[in-house]
């Protein structure tokens, strides 16, 4: 196997640049200077975003661009008041785009010739009447007000955007967790947000069978009221018609809940100031307790406007679409508020992108003449596999942008990617971002008119306002070519406020490992930065997986186990693989009285799927040993178990307890690889 770091080093100097583009090369000296004119001081760098703010609607304009005297508790637009529903709506209804296309959504199920059967063009006017709806019914007859929290536990239909926008109407927020996770996950996602009412639907369409959903929140709601924790109202949006058990008290239908309500009612947007928070995400950390990303109202809306204009150059007429589920930041980000509040038509599809056959994706394209796309590293590694002609017999001439983000690319992938998709002329990199970051942090930027070379691979610049750095373990910047721990060195408009309801956590995990330096926010991945200071992040460095673009904490994976009566012991490590990136490899030890088996395994995995859900089980792989390599203080060594997976040379082993428990760990590895 090629090292990955030398494969990436071939690619700096390969210079792309996508031949449309190539009286509008912005020289790699120009635009550093141009970075660092922005970033010089203070005056300037408030003064850029600032330029940004000016062009988003506020109900009142911010005092203070930035206020630091709280750090790392950053705060943005001070004295400012928006509403992410109004830019996202009514605004663009006053700029003229009533009647335009807000959201196309297609849903999975075709007909015999492989046609979709459910298309919904859904126009801004039609958004706003939709969401106002909802948000009466929310505030009078489920007495929603401002602060509350409500979970959203739904699959990708118009619905959901509806409800995002209905509840920032009313200065509510949103927690969104992922339909692809379990009754367990759920729960705590529910107790820990305290909402009393969740949106769900009955089910979902996914390669053609009905998924159910609404099983799961009844799951889950059990699971709180046990926890003392009561749901109040469960609303169910009707999708895939399948059978549900229905709790009269606590049920409702989404649609008997407006049926009397006029498509007329008009619901006053509440003005949010910078101390407000529009939603929380949670997130995997290092720990097995999930973290609740805050995000802001003013900021996280600059943010999103500024990169919809620099990165995706987002123009009247284009056709945008983001594969990605609205469960993830991904789709909070660029499926619904970047796209909607810079008046773009954004794409939704329901279903799996092999659904009838791997085509789909690229009949999609062909079929709304999509201009920009934007997915994830594992898919294009997916689509790769089969003959180019699968793809090119659409016309996917008309993308200009076809981004990808989630996990590094390979440059075999990118090149691919450029070719088919990008027909060897569009602009492809690879956005870097976080959970936390709220936005895109990296990438490369037609919107500003001129770019800098394409490189197979790369993650591009910071976007202008934001740097970034590679330091060492004491904080020392690492020279170019050489890899390092990945930070952001200022605060940027999009960053997370703090967790929820930890700020300490806030403080530990982002700020605590260069503490002494100053406030670099710590992302948690290595990166190296090339001669020509383009960013190339190489993967985490601490115990979170990246599953198929899907981040999984491997402390939640092993509590996930421990539960299960069999198991005394558990250790998770990632596993590399050609298409998802990694997988999740397990180390099990068996409590005494249970012994390994290919049964056992069969029921270890359905329990990670009832705890996790199918995204960490379906590519889990579970081996046995008796005993788990362990410091002398009885850390676990996850490096040696990597080590071991990787075939890599074990490095410094003096702090091992004994060394039987690595010989075990190499035989199980045999077994499961
Ligand atoms: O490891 C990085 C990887 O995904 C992590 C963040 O995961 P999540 O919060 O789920 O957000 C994903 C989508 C914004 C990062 O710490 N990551 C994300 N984008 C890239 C990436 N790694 C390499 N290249 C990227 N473009």
């Amino acid at each position: 196997m090629t090292d990955p770091i030398e494969n990436l080093k071939k690619e700096f100097e390969n210079y792309i640049v996508p031949p449309s583009w190539k009286d509008r090369v912005w020289e790699i000296e120009d635009f550093r200077k141009f970075r660092e004119d922005i970033l010089k001081d203070r005056e300037s760098l408030e003064k850029w975003w600032e330029k940004w703010a000016n062009e988003i609607f506020w109900f009142k304009k911010w005092d203070k661009v930035l206020d630091d005297s709280n750090p790392p508790f950053y705060r943005w637009f001070i004295g400012g008041e928006t509403n992410l529903a109004y830019l996202c709506a009514d605004w663009q209804i006053e700029q003229g785009r009533k009647n335009k296309v807000a959201i196309i959504w297609e849903g999975e199920p075709v007909d015999e010739k492989g046609e979709p059967l459910e298309v919904r063009k859904i126009t801004y006017y039609d958004l706003y009447r939709e969401s106002n709806r909802i948000a009466y019914m929310l505030k009078e007859k489920l007495g929603v007000k401002k602060d509350e929290i409500l979970t959203f536990y739904m699959p990708m239909i118009p619905e959901l955007p509806f409800y995002m926008l209905a509840v920032q109407r009313l200065g509510a927020k949103h927690s969104i967790v992922f339909s692809g996770f379990s009754a367990e996950a759920l729960a705590i996602r529910i107790m820990d947000a305290g909402a009393r009412i969740v949106v769900t639907s009955d089910g979902v369409y996914r390669r053609g069978k009905v998924v159910p959903l609404k099983p799961i929140v009844d799951e889950a709601v059990k699971i709180c009221e046990r926890e003392g924790h009561k749901v109040e109202k469960v609303i169910v949006v009707k999708r895939a018609g399948n059978e549900i058990s229905w709790y009269e008290d606590r049920d409702v239908w989404h649609d008997e809940l407006l049926e009397d309500i006029s498509g007329n009612v008009e619901v006053e947007c509440v003005p949010l100031g910078s101390e407000d928070f529009s939603f929380i995400l949670y997130t995997s950390g290092t720990t097995g307790r999930p973290k609740g990303a805050q995000h802001s109202v003013g900021g996280y809306a600059v943010h999103l406007y500024a990169t919809m204009k620099m990165i995706w150059d987002i123009q009247d007429d284009d056709i945008y679409w983001c594969t990605a589920d609205i469960g993830w930041i991904t789709g909070h980000s660029y499926i619904v508020y970047g796209p909607l509040m810079t008046g773009a038509t954004s794409i939704m599809y329901e279903g799996a992108p092999n659904y009838p056959d791997i085509g789909r994706w690229a009949a999609m394209i062909e079929r709304y003449g999509v201009t920009i796309f934007y997915t994830a590293p594992t898919a294009i590694r997916m689509l790769m596999r089969e003959p180019e002609e699968t793809f090119t017999k659409y016309d996917l001439s008309t993308l200009r942008i076809v981004n990808s983000v989630g996990e590094p690319i390979n440059p075999e992938a990118w090149n691919w990617y450029y070719k088919v998709f990008g027909h060897n002329d569009a602009v492809v990199t690879s956005t870097w971002w976080m959970t936390e970051t709220g936005g895109i942090i990296t990438g490369h930027f037609p919107g500003l008119g001129k770019i800098t070379p394409l490189k197979p691979g790369t993650n591009g610049f910071p976007i202008p306002g934001i740097n970034v750095a590679v330091f060492d373990d004491d904080g020392n910047p690492v020279e170019p070519g050489k890899r390092g721990y990945y930070v952001i060195t200022n605060p940027w408009p999009g960053m997370l406020m703090t967790l929820f309801k930890d700020p300490e956590r806030y403080i530990d995990v982002y700020f605590g490992k260069y503490k002494s330096k100053g406030w670099y926010y710590y992302t948690g991945d290595f990166a190296m930065l090339d001669p020509d200071g383009y960013v190339w992040v190489l993967g985490r460095a601490d115990d979170i997986l990246k599953v198929a673009g899907h981040r999984i904490g491997t402390a939640e994976v092993e509590s996930a186990l421990v539960s299960h009566s069999a198991v005394a012991e558990a250790a998770c490590v990632g596993k590399s693989d050609e298409i998802k990136g990694e997988v999740p490899l397990i180390y099990v030890v068996l409590k005494k009285g249970y012994e390994p088996s290919d049964e056992m395994v069969s029921e270890l995995k359905k329990h990670l799927r009832s705890t996790m859900g199918p995204v960490v089980a379906s590519d889990a792989l579970i081996t046995f040993v008796d005993t788990l390599p362990k410091t002398r203080s009885g850390k676990i060594m996850r490096r040696l178990l990597r080590a071991v997976a990787e075939g890599k040379d074990l490095g410094d082993i003096t702090t091992l307890e004994s060394d039987v428990a690595v010989e075990e760990a190499k035989k199980a590895y045999e077994i499961v690889k």
